[in-house]
């Protein structure tokens, strides 16, 4: 693994914060908390508001979708010492059918546009969806600072 595989995380040691994601309030919450994560992790202000929208999408989603969840924000440390910001978004929802076209720009199944999921993807720099038909799903993506 090289050493600066994106892989290889180790949490700097502060504590994990956990949101609830159960109102419309929460999900203003929960942007707050992201945005308050990264800069305290050090990205500047296009960084904060990519890594904040992905959020966004993601809880929103989780909320409308997945009946309400929680978001994990962890902050990641590279052994090159490169910091990032986790977010582990998930769900007890009816989980996603199909990844691979909820993913495509324009589909929806629901009232929105269908722009979510893609565009949380562009703003981070690692996404992984798990999710299981009626379990429910967790999005984890992963953003480094510059
Ligand atoms: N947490 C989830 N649980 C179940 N299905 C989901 C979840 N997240 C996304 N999906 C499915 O993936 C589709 C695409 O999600 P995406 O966020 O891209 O679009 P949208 O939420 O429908 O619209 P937009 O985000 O543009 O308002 C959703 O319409 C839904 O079918
Ligand atoms: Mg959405």
């Amino acid at each position: 693994m090289r050493p600066d595989d994106p892989l290889v995380q180790t949490s700097p040691g502060d504590p994990l914060r956990t949101r609830q994601v159960r109102s419309g309030s929460d999900l203003l919450a929960a942007r707050q908390a992201v945005r308050a994560a990264a800069v305290e992790v050090g990205f500047d202000l296009v960084g904060q508001t990519k890594v904040v929208t992905a959020a966004s999408e993601l809880v929103r989603n989780a909320y409308v979708f997945g009946g309400g969840g929680t978001m994990d924000i962890t902050p990641v440390v590279m052994s090159s010492g490169r910091r990032g910001l986790q977010l582990d978004v998930s769900d007890h929802g009816p989980g996603i059918f199909d990844v691979e076209a909820a993913l495509v720009d324009g589909f929806s199944t629901g009232a929105g546009l269908g722009h979510g999921l893609g565009g949380a993807r562009r703003l981070v720099d690692e996404f992984h969806i798990d999710t299981e038909v009626g379990r429910g799903t967790t999005v984890t993506v992963v953003r480094w600072a510059p």
